[in-house]
């Protein structure tokens, strides 16, 4: 059975996994430009879909896909963009790629942490520009890490990573989570627990890592940018849907925070534009995971799970 089921790629997997699944099963690739309606035509009679966060799996696409579908194989840790009740209706099972993009995500938010407290992306723009003039004293201040109370919203593999990274700054380390890290956190890296708002109030680095989705959209705002320090720097790579991006503009335009780093934004590919006009920000186009490494790894990932659950396994990573 296994070696007749059909894999649908709505839009693009690497050759990593994408030539594991051909040598099983019969894989179609859509490719990254498909318009939702190709995508809806091309998941007809699929056994497994692979998804990425970039567009809706719902229940039209389910429906679309036809009730023999088995399994959601999304190419990412975060899965908001995958309703899972629906899939839980349908039978199919969800899975995900956590673990292989850990380090690249972390990685990534600490270069945004730097970036912006310095304002690399400003500095150069200056140089480019033609508008440096020699050596300045005056010019160019930022804020330093070292030292510094560095603040962990949501302490997941990214969070713990990331937490271990600026460990070597010294300072005072802060983390909200839901469950406390007791032994990785606390007692390993000197991590204390607190409520948000004493974490926004307390750190000259704030960084988030949390998942989208309803329960984490809007989560700072201008209530709580107001509560963070003015030389305090803001660092997204969880989801945009966390920062009210009209907020931090302005928070970033009267010098209400010092400065912020995003990798990721309400919606992407559209940048807001209060976000570019904004000085002291370094932004990227959602690349945490993008490593050779990363992505290939997590490619890998996708394989597995579909071959493990059209072969009727469980899959080793389940999300529903
Ligand atoms: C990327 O944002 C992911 O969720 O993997």
């Amino acid at each position: 059975m296994s070696e007749r089921a059909r894999v649908v790629i709505l839009r693009e997997l690497l050759p990593a996994g994408r030539e594991r699944l051909e040598r099983s099963f019969r894989v179609e690739s859509l490719g990254l430009d498909a318009t939702r309606e190709e995508m809806l035509a091309g998941a007809v009679g699929a056994d497994a879909l692979v998804t990425d966060l970039t567009f809706a799996v719902d229940g039209e696409l389910l429906d679309a896909a036809g009730p023999q579908l088995k399994v959601v194989a999304n190419f990412g840790v975060g899965y908001d963009n995958v309703d899972l009740a629906a899939c839980g209706e349908r039978g199919v099972t969800v899975t995900n790629t956590p673990d292989a993009l850990t380090n690249a995500t972390a990685e990534l938010a600490l270069a945004l942490a730097m970036s912006a407290a310095r304002d690399l992306p400003g500095a150069e723009r200056d140089l480019r520009a033609g508008s440096w003039r020699g050596w300045d004293p005056r010019r160019w201040r930022g804020f330093e890490l070292s030292g510094a109370t560095i603040g962990v919203v949501g302490a997941g593999r990214i969070g713990g990573r990331f937490m271990e990274l600026v460990s070597g700054f010294g300072g005072h380390r802060l983390y909200t989570s839901r469950r406390r890290k007791k032994n990785h956190l606390e007692e390993k890296l000197g991590a204390r627990h607190v409520e948000l708002d004493e974490l926004l109030r307390s750190s000259d680095l704030v960084s988030l890592h949390l998942p989208g989705g309803p329960e984490t959209e809007g989560l700072i705002g201008e209530r709580e940018l107001g509560l963070m320090k003015p030389t305090a720097v803001l660092v997204n790579t969880g989801r945009g849907s966390l920062v009210d991006s009209v907020a931090l503009a302005r928070a970033l335009e009267d010098g209400r925070i010092g400065a912020a780093g995003l990798d990721v934004f309400a919606g992407e590919p559209t940048v807001p534009p209060e976000l570019l006009a904004a000085p002291r920000v370094s932004l990227a186009p959602h690349i945490g995971s993008a490593t050779f490494r990363a992505r290939d790894e997590m490619s890998r990932i996708v394989a597995g799970n579909v071959t493990a659950v059209l072969d009727g396994r469980t899959p080793p990573n389940p999300v529903s």
